[in-house]
């Protein structure tokens, strides 16, 4: 299953490397910082295709139409077509395509593709996490020797205040932070130890179902920034983060 994903994702990488006039293919969602691309669109409708032949009975759960199917029922897929979408307008090249395989609310299998570094990463719970077909794992740096990616809830200003701070309070104790603008890949960065951990106050399922297993499968920890499971019924908080900084959320001020 992990290799048919993999194919699959890899083939809808072509559409994000090949895209051309880009900015004339882009309408706005709900406001200038909410955008679709009809590239966004063909990649959702391609892995709409093709993905759900490979497990019969599956949902197909979508960022861009989801068909009101429910993602926390049954076998699922959970597809972001572009995340990153503000970058992919502006030639940032800093995008993924991001598909997880979920049963009865539980991610099997997580695939998230950057076609710009042709870096695959995949994971099957309980399999381990890969980097185009090599075995990652997360860092041992401890958040003062550390770099932290951060995001900022884009859709949900009313966390703008909260997001800051614990920006602030992690800069402190920390060398460095970023801000990608693609929440798949900010996890992946944790996974393979690119950096130490990751938060955002608000991502949606298909942000973070793939590349959380890809985290906890890679030797990382995931869960909301109140402690508990991550969810795929709704938006929720994501904090991620390797073993060594696993506590340091508790010491901190959400
Ligand atoms: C967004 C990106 C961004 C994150 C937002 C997401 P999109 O996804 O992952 O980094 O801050 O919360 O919605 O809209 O580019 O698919
Ligand atoms: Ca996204
Ligand atoms: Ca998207």
């Amino acid at each position: 299953m992990l290799e048919q994903i993999i194919s699959i994702v890899r083939q809808a990488g072509e559409t994000v490397l090949s895209a051309r006039g880009i900015s004339a293919r882009t309408y706005e969602k709900s406001s200038a910082a909410d955008l679709v691309t009809e590239f966004d669109l063909a990649v959702e409708n391609f892995l709409k295709e093709k993905l759900p032949p490979l497990c019969p009975g599956a949902v197909f759960f979508g960022e861009e139409e989801s068909e009101n199917a429910d993602p926390s029922r049954g076998w699922a897929f959970i597809v972001d077509p572009i995340d990153g979408t503000t970058n992919f307008v502006r030639g940032l090249k800093q995008s993924a395509i991001s598909v997880a395989l979920a049963c009865d609310g539980a991610v099997e299998y997580g695939v998230v593709y950057d076609p710009y570094k042709d870096e695959m990463f995949s994971a099957r719970r309980g399999g381990g996490a890969f980097l185009n077909g090599r075995p990652i794992r997360v860092s041992q740096r401890p958040i003062e020797q550390g770099v932290f990616g951060m995001g900022t809830a884009i859709y949900r200003r009313e966390y703008l205040e909260p997001t800051m701070r614990l920006t602030e309070q992690l800069f402190k104790r920390s060398c460095d932070f970023r801000r990608l603008g693609a929440a798949a890949l900010d996890l992946c960065n944790v996974a393979c130890g690119r950096t130490e951990l990751f938060f955002e106050y608000s991502l949606c399922p298909w942000d973070q179902a793939a590349g959380s297993l890809i985290v906890t499968e890679a030797g990382g920890f995931v869960c909301t920034l109140e402690g508990k499971p991550l969810t795929l019924t709704d938006r929720c908080s994501v904090w991620a983060s390797n073993q060594v900084n696993k506590d340091v959320l508790k010491e901190l001020e959400v």
